[in-house]
C-alpha cells in the first residue's frame, strides 16, 4: 500500500475514482455532500444507501461494487472491518477517524478535522496515478468553529472552490512533524468519557467505543425537546452534522439533530455538559 498525501479528503476519493476508472459508486445518504458532490463532479453514477441505528449499510450491496463506508465520529472501525471482509472495493471514509488502522481496499483521511492545519489528507491506495499535482497553496489561517466561527466558515467556503486534485501544503507537513499525537488521543478520550457518563442517558445515539478508537466528536442526538431548546438557547458554537438531511430518510428518526461536540477543548465540554445538566 502506497500513502498518497493530497490535500483534501474530498479529492481523495476524485484519485480512487480516476485511478481505478470507476464509474458507479454506492455512498451513503448521511455523510457530507463533499463526498458525493465529488464523485459527480468526476462523471461518476452515485447510487445512495441508507444506514441502521448501528450505522451499517441497511440492505446488502452488489458484491462487486465500488462503495464508500463513512467510519462515522471515528467510532465505526468495527463496521468497517466487518464490510471490508464483503465487500472487496469497499473505500473508508476516515475523515472523522484519523487514527484508524487501514482498512478496505483504500482509506482516506482529513488532517483538517483534527488538528490545526488548512488542509492535508493521507490517502492509502495500492494503485497510483503515474501523475504529479500541484501543492495547494491557499493561504487560510487554520481555527475551529467554536474559536472563531466567521472565519472557519471561510476557509470551508474557499476549501469549498479546490476542485482540483493538489497535494498536502508543505507547511502543514512540517506542523503536523511536530504534532503531539498522543496527548491528543488522550484528551479525545478522556473528555469522550465525560461526555458520555454524563449525556448517554439524554443521547439517540448509542455507539460503543473500542479501547483503542479514537473519538473525532462526542455525536449528541437529544431524546427530549427540553434539551434541545436548553442547547438551542445557549450561545454555544455547535455544529450540527449534516443538516439538510431529508425527513423521509429513515436516519432522520435518530440522526436529524446531531450535534458533533468538540473533544479537544476541555473548558466547552464542561460548559455543555452543564448547559444540559442545569
Ligand atoms: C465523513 C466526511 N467525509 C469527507 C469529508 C470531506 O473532507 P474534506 O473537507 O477534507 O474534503 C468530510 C468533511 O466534513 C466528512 O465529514
Amino acid at each position: 500500500m502506497a500513502i498518497v498525501k493530497l490535500n483534501l479528503a474530498r479529492n481523495c476519493l476524485k484519485y480512487l475514482i480516476k485511478v481505478y476508472g470507476i464509474k458507479e459508486i454506492f455512498t451513503p445518504y448521511y455523510t457530507c455532500e463533499t463526498v458525493w458532490t465529488s464523485a459527480k463532479e468526476s462523471g461518476c453514477k452515485i447510487s445512495f444507501y441508507h444506514i441502521d441505528k448501528n450505522f451499517m449499510p441497511i440492505r446488502d450491496l452488489p458484491l462487486d461494487a465500488f462503495i464508500v463506508y463513512t467510519n462515522y465520529y471515528g467510532l465505526c472501525t468495527k463496521n468497517c472491518r466487518i464490510l471490508a471482509k464483503k465487500y472487496p472495493h469497499i473505500i473508508i471514509d476516515n475523515a472523522q477517524a484519523f487514527y484508524a488502522p487501514h482498512c478496505g481496499m483504500a482509506d482516506f483521511n482529513s488532517l483538517r478535522k483534527f488538528f490545526p492545519v488548512q488542509n492535508g489528507a493521507y490517502l492509502c491506495t495500492t494503485k497510483v496515478l503515474d501523475e504529479r499535482f500541484s501543492e495547494d497553496n491557499l493561504e487560510l489561517t487554520p481555527t475551529s468553529a467554536q474559536e472563531n466561527f466567521e472565519k472557519f466558515v471561510y476557509n470551508e467556503l474557499q476549501l469549498n472552490k479546490e476542485k482540483q486534485i493538489k497535494t498536502i501544503s508543505a507547511d502543514v507537513e512540517k506542523t503536523i512533524e511536530n504534532f503531539d499525537f498522543a496527548n491528543d488521543k488522550k484528551i479525545r478520550q478522556e473528555n469522550f468519557k465525560i461526555y458520555k457518563r454524563y449525556l448517554e442517558k439524554f443521547n439517540n445515539i448509542n455507539l460503543s467505543i473500542e479501547p483503542d478508537e479514537i473519538p473525532y466528536c462526542y455525536p449528541f442526538s437529544p431524546n427530549q425537546e427540553k434539551i434541545k431548546s436548553k442547547i438551542a438557547k445557549s450561545n454555544l458554537t455547535l455544529i450540527q452534522l449534516w443538516k439538510n438531511f431529508p425527513q423521509s430518510c429513515p436516519e432522520s428518526k435518530f440522526l436529524n439533530d446531531t450535534i458533533a461536540l468538540p473533544l479537544t477543548d476541555s473548558n466547552y465540554v464542561e460548559k455543555i455538559i452543564s448547559t444540559i445538566l442545569n
